[in-house]
């Protein structure tokens, strides 16, 4: 009677990734439980999904090496898998929200997020051009809700901009507004094959030390025209969660990373935690820090454990 906070399946987004190639469900070693599915068996899932009350989907496409590049020119590719994925999986779910991640890492031969000098610097301006133009693609193929986790400066602008002009006003960004440089986010990496070949992310990904730059990145996030702001990795960061809740009346979302969920799956597989306890707390307290949204690889064993 006197609980002050709620957690529904309404409240979850699935990350989940998407493959080349039929009927295959390649298990992600670190991340017990995911797999890298190619589209038919996708589909397959998300139907599944969709039964158990999931209503968003945040997909992340695996490339094979030989379509990576410098350039990152599969990013904008109209036959490549995510607008392939969004055409199959509105057609077939219409009611499923789908989000789509807007960064070059999946796509670059390097690793990093944006396009890089010869000198190895991440340069931001270029990065931001080609980052509105995947936008553009991937709302004109059906996302409902772009979501920039490349942490370069002024992309939120500049792909709401990009978006409006090309007629698309309708679609959503979910800004990953703090995002760390965080050593959580080692599994996905094993999951894409998108570990960067050289230096780290620290130049465009905020120092875990800092507080106060999560709030100018709010501000900033939010003038640019964001609808959801996020922060990642989730339970290290519950303060910067907090703090963001009491400053913006923007919805917000908390990425549980593939790092915390390897955790709670390797521990409980030595016998140590009890995984869909662990699991529930877990994702009860990104609600109280002040999460309306929470992305977790999870989110299908939260469903089944909340009907
Ligand atoms: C990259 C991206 C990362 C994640 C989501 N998008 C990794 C990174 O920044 O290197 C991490 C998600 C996770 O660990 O679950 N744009």
């Amino acid at each position: 009677m006197v609980r002050e906070t709620s957690l529904s399946v309404s409240n979850l987004i699935l990350p989940c990734f998407v493959r080349e190639g039929q009927n295959l469900s390649e298990p992600i070693t670190s991340m017990p439980g995911c797999h890298r599915h190619s589209l038919d068996r996708l589909l397959v899932e998300a139907r599944g999904w969709v039964e158990l009350g999931i209503h968003a989907i945040a997909l992340f496409p695996v490339t094979a090496p030989s379509d990576k590049s410098s350039s990152a020119e599969a990013a904008l590719s109209p036959d490549g898998l995510v607008p392939r994925a969004l055409t199959a999986l509105k057609d077939a779910l219409p009611q499923l929200t789908l989000i789509t991640d807007i960064a070059l890492d999946p796509f670059t031969d390097h690793g990093h997020d944006g396009l890089m000098s010869q000198d190895g610097r991440i340069l931001n301006d270029e990065t931001v051009e080609v980052l509105c133009e995947m936008s553009v693609l991937h709302a004109r193929f059906g996302a409902d809700l772009v979501a920039p986790s490349d942490m370069m400066d002024g992309r939120v602008g500049a792909i709401r901009n990009s978006m409006d002009r090309a007629g698309f006003g309708d679609t959503g960004i979910l800004a990953y507004t703090a995002k760390y440089a965080s050593a959580f986010y080692g599994p996905f990496r094993d999951a894409l094959d998108s570990a960067p070949k050289s230096g780290d992310k620290k130049t465009y990904q905020m120092d875990p030390a800092n507080r106060r730059e999560a709030l100018l990145e709010a501000d900033l996030d939010e003038a640019e025209g964001a609808d959801i702001l996020m922060v990642k990795p989730g339970l290290p960061y519950l303060d910067i969660l907090r703090e963001l809740r009491d400053r913006t009346t923007l919805p917000l979302a908390a990425y549980h990373v593939s790092g915390e969920f390897a955790m709670l799956k390797a521990a409980s597989a030595n016998g140590w935690i009890d995984y869909d306890r662990c699991l529930m707390e877990s994702l009860l307290c990104f609600r109280r820090a002040g999460a309306d949204l929470i992305l977790t690889y999870g989110a299908v064993d939260a469903a089944r454990l909340l009907t």
